[in-house]
């Protein structure tokens, strides 16, 4: 197996993703946990992963610098890089420059992790999100590849078989990522695969252990994770369950209609219907903080929840003690699901839900990614209206409103997002891009219409390619496509004037703009 050492990045779990892909085991541990670990496990291979900190900082996370004398292979992964640099006695420093999403690396030297590298793959692009820098590799290393604000981007020491790369291979969009990984685990440390694959029944079987006979609960929000998770626990516990999709007034034109048709079409699930769009917004009124918006979006489906099981018939030994949720290793990383890692932002059903409420909540897709949950869904054969509609935030519009969110406001973004989505299905590229949407910025500016002066809003749509979300870039819109879009928008939204396209890959930017 493989050993992660966790410094906190957002995306260390990718890496044990990554590493399971190629049917091997991983196993994550945090720095102060790794000498047992490497006791208990006798690793074939050490990944040090990225991390928030400064190896030079006062809380640096820190390993025992014994564990490149060990005859482990080690590979460091950004703040992995920096500190092999730090600990084998070559020099970091604050760069002069940041790197944060797509850079250009170019290989200097061979090595085996870029083993029989064609001639044509020695530049590629890489994802980068660092600040500091290695300025001299550790002794005994030298420097494999640079980009054109670091130097040392890659070092290698073959010999005792330790190497470091600044950028994260581990995520998609880095070209060659996964060869570079398989070269590490399968051609360096000697891996040879095991048979594995994602077993449905294996998750069937750990519900009904878990859950056993007792009534339950599924918040069904219409996208792809929950509606998995529902079918999992109805396989697993069948008429015990009973879902619940709640109508918090903040989903697009005509959602919850489609939400609810296509669920009784192709699913034989018990579905209530909960309308709660007043206390959605009663709730929201004059909250602009978008972490707070979060966090009280995350509570009022909790509280809704507890109000509607407590409503149901039978005995209070006979209400449901379970709540089933869709959540995914993405909404917990970002809402700081690890020890060393930072908050990026609170995601409705991870941080947002209070510290005191009334269920023990199952997860059964907790450690997944998207990519992955949409390939149980086809297993289980549903529908493409649910396989690939685009990904929809818990909190939906509220956090597309920058600012406090009102019913005025819903109304404008909702006829803007109606038409984004459109012109982005008539194009033909609603299925080849994770998602699209406008975002209702807050910003007004001065127009022109009629000849009047017109002081109105601005809309941003936004466009993302992504597989695991971790990662994304914009999409390239054909300009026709974008200008159908904006003409429409300001002909259309009486009340917005101003159309931009937002071109930020995540990081640095997230996707949501709130
Ligand atoms: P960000 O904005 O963090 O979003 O790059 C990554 C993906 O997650 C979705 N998202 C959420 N989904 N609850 C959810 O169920 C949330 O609170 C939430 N916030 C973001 C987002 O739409 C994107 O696809």
């Amino acid at each position: 197996m493989i050993l992660i050492i966790d410094f906190g990045s957002q995306t260390t779990h990718l890496i044990g993703r990554r590493i399971k892909d190629l049917n091997i085991e991983a196993t994550i541990v945090v720095p102060h946990e790794a000498p047992a670990a490497i006791k208990r496990y006798h690793p074939k291979g050490i990944i040090l992963s990225g991390g928030p900190s400064s190896v030079y900082g006062k809380n640096a996370l820190l390993v025992d610098k014994k564990i490149f004398d060990l005859n482990i292979p080690v590979l460091g992964i950004c703040y992995g890089l920096q500190l092999m640099g730090q600990l084998l006695g070559g020099k970091v420093t604050p760069g002069e420059k940041k790197e944060y999403g797509p850079t250009h690396f170019r290989l200097i030297k061979g090595n085996s992790l870029f083993i029989n590298w064609e001639v044509n793959k020695k530049d590629f692009t890489v994802w980068m999100s660092h600040f500091d820098q290695v300025i001299k590799p550790p002794r005994g290393a030298v420097i494999t590849g640079s980009t054109p604000s670091v130097k040392v981007a890659a070092f290698a020491d073959e010999k005792k078989k330790l190497y470091g790369i600044q950028f994260h291979p581990e995520v998609h969009h880095t070209q060659y990522g996964n060869d570079i990984l398989s070269n590490f685990i399968l051609r360096i440390c000697g891996e040879n695969p095991l048979k594995t694959k994602l077993d449905i029944e294996e998750i069937i079987s750990d519900l009904k252990t878990q859950i056993g006979n007792k009534k339950t609960i599924c918040a069904l929000s219409g996208g792809v994770d929950s509606a998995v998770a529902a079918v999992l626990t109805h396989k697993a516990i069948g008429d015990n369950l009973i879902c619940y999709y709640v109508d918090t007034g903040l989903m697009r034109l005509g959602e919850t209609e489609q939400i609810i048709n296509t669920f009784k079409t192709y699913f034989n699930l018990k579905l209530k219907v909960i309308t709660a769009c007043d206390i959605f917004l009663k709730r929201l009124k004059g909250v602009t903080d978008p972490e707070e918006k979060r966090k009280v979006i995350g509570e009022t489906f909790i509280r809704v929840f507890e109000k509607e099981a407590l409503r149901l018939p039978g005995e209070p030994q006979d209400k449901p003690i379970y709540l089933v949720q869709g959540t995914i290793y993405p909404d917990v990383i970002e809402s700081k699901g690890t020890l060393h890692a930072q908050k990026i932002k609170t995601h409705h059903n991870v941080g947002g839900i209070p510290s005191k409420h009334a269920f023990r909540i199952v997860e059964p897709l907790r450690t997944m990614y998207k990519d992955e949950v949409r390939e149980i869904a086809k297993q289980l054969n549903f529908p493409n209206d649910i396989v690939k509609r685009h990904v929809f935030p818990g909190p939906g519009l509220a956090v597309r409103i920058i600012g406090e969110v009102t019913q005025e406001k819903l109304d404008i973004l909702r006829r803007a997002d109606q038409i984004v989505v459109e012109e982005i299905r008539k194009a033909g590229l609603y299925d080849e891009i994770w998602m699209a949407f406008a975002v209702l910025t807050g910003v007004k500016s001065t127009g022109v219409t009629g000849d009047e002066r017109k002081y109105g809003e601005t809309i941003a749509v936004r466009a993302i390619e992504s597989k695991d979300t971790m990662t994304a870039t914009w999409v390239k819109l054909p300009y026709r496509v974008l200008d159908k879009i904006a003409t429409r928008i300001v002909t259309e939204v009486f009340e917005v004037v101003r159309v931009v396209y937002d071109i930020t890959t995540k990081p640095p930017a997230t996707m949501e703009w709130e």
